[in-house]
């Protein structure tokens, strides 16, 4: 297994990604990236504005690039938007690159974190129906991750540890 292979946080908006991730580069000394702020740097503009202006497709071409750009012979930790790893190719392009950690939270915790969903425009957009049905689906493919974490009651530090201690098992 290659020394350099990096770890990708993925899970539904608002399992903890970010800020997890951030705990996790921190503690293992790795720099740490976000695809969701880099589409933004790249763009120069916000996702909602994305989204407003140029509609999902253009996000996903954006996010599946700015995938790409992290693609660096260096290891690190990157925190993925929660569409990337839906896509078959962006699924192989992490695996292929790394260790998938699955933050699964459910959904009761997830609207408390995002409430409206404000800079979030596919879960603002929708009602409570269509969101249970739009989560459940999700939940099949991160399934597909390396392992999953159960993201329910652990504070951001106790799952970084987690996340941590399962990662290392794969990466040795
Ligand atoms: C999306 C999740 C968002 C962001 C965009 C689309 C999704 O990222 O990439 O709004 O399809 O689930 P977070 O998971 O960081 O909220």
């Amino acid at each position: 297994m290659s020394e350099a292979r990096s770890l990708f946080l993925v899970g539904f908006m608002g399992c903890g990604k970010s800020a997890v991730g951030r705990i996790v580069a921190g503690k293992l000394a790795l720099p740490f990236e976000d695809t969701d702020r880099r589409v933004e740097e790249r763009a120069g503009c916000s996702i909602e504005e994305i989204f407003r202006s140029s509609g999902e497709g253009r996000f996903r071409e954006l996010e599946w690039q700015a995938l790409q750009s992290l693609a660096t012979p260096h290891r690190s930790v990157v925190a993925t938007g929660g569409g990337l790893f839906l896509g078959v190719v962006q699924r192989r392009f992490m695996k292929e690159r790394g260790i998938v950690a699955w933050l699964d939270a459910p959904l009761e915790i997830v609207r408390e974190r995002i409430g409206r969903g404000e800079g979030r425009p596919l879960w603002s957009a929708s009602d409570a129906v269509f969101q249970r049905a739009f989560f459940e689906k999700r939940r099949a493919a991160y399934a597909l991750a390396d392992f999953r974490v159960d993201a329910r009651s652990s504070s951001e530090e106790e799952l970084a540890a987690l996340v941590i201690e399962r990662a290392r098992a794969l990466w040795h």
